[in-house]
């Protein structure tokens, strides 16, 4: 605490000298929403605060990855993350909401729930943690993917599926007798290739820009989740700076998010033809019927979670969708 805060003030100091290295890591490719945002983010910074602050982004997990980003955010190794939601787990069980199979039922629900008074209490729900919400970033939904179509839950029934660590996805796996392993975002290209998992649930924008579809033969538009970001920082690193560069620094960042966010479904229906375009990977299209039964297979995990979670906040997501 003593060092970050001598250490901030000694970064004042040094202003004029030399640039402050802000460090931005995160886990995909910079051809996503989130990596866009991040690379925006250091244009704007490096725009409004020339010769004061820089900003070095890493992506595809290079720094840091699922394992380790945010203890490396509260030990000041880097400065922002933006993790999943589904990636908070240890240090809040508010946001497994938004794991919550079938909660949304499109990503215009999911933005009026987050812009909601509900959706944005969440995110100081790790303060106590010493982490701070700065704003959401979306990606978009998930689909179901494995080598063999999946129509109906029974087809995933036995199957091995990667899902981020976090119980509500295990358990989203386990009400269709399927396994759910939780592994790093980076260890899922190889996984898949070397059928040590049979399947995996992810973004358009993910499947093409790690290749998944190319060791996948089916991806079923499922659209029965969503994946989406919130970018943090760690409190003591933020109160650390000078109010006013703060400012500026929270200016960019919304700016970034709100960048990242306009491009998100765009990328993911471009991602999304890319890949049927490949003939690497055929996409399943569900019927009404079809689909009914996925929900009515995985709905009862509300349940479960929804002491952790707050049915408040499950009301308040549910109403969202009208
Ligand atoms: C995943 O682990 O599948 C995703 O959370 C990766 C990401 O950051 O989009």
């Amino acid at each position: 605490m003593a060092a970050l805060a001598a250490g901030a003030m000694a970064t004042s100091f040094l202003a004029a000298a030399e640039p402050v290295e802000i460090k931005f890591s995160h886990v995909v490719a910079e051809n996503t929403p989130k990596g866009q945002a991040a690379l925006k983010f250091k244009e704007l910074v490096e725009q409004r605060l020339p010769g004061e602050y820089k900003v070095s982004v890493f992506p595809n997990s290079q720094l840091f990855g699922d394992n380790n980003e945010l203890a490396a955010l509260l030990l000041n190794d880097v400065q922002f993350v933006a993790p999943s939601l589904s990636k908070f787990e240890r240090y809040t069980k508010r946001l497994q909401l938004f794991d919550l199979p079938f909660l949304f039922k499109d990503m215009d629900a999911v933005e009026k729930f987050q812009m909601s008074d509900a959706g944005q209490s969440l995110l100081g729900s790790m303060k106590r943690k010493g982490i701070v919400g700065l704003g959401y970033l979306h990606n978009g939904m998930k689909q179901f993917s494995a080598n063999e179509p999946l129509k109906l839950p029974k087809d995933a029934s036995g199957k091995k599926f990667r899902v981020m660590a976090s119980d509500v996805l295990a358990a989203q796996f386990d009400a269709v007798n399927a396994m759910a392993v939780k592994k790093p975002f980076s260890e899922v290209f190889t996984l898949l290739q070397t059928r040590a998992i049979d399947g995996q649930e992810n973004t358009w924008s993910n499947t093409y820009s790690q290749k998944f579809y190319e060791v996948q033969s089916y991806i079923t538009e499922s659209n029965h989740g969503v994946l989406d970001y919130m970018v943090v920082t760690s409190d003591t690193f933020w109160k650390s700076l000078p109010a006013d560069k703060r400012k500026v620094l929270q200016a960019c960042m919304s700016e970034a998010i709100a960048y990242g966010n306009s491009l998100a479904n765009e990328q993911n229906m471009k991602d999304r033809q890319l890949i049927i375009d490949s003939k690497m990977s055929q996409v399943v299209e569900l019927t009404a019927d079809e689909r009914k039964a996925w929900v009515d297979a995985m709905k009862p995990v509300w349940g479960k979670f929804e002491d952790q979670i707050g049915k408040d906040m499950i009301d308040a997501a549910v109403a969202a969708n009208n």
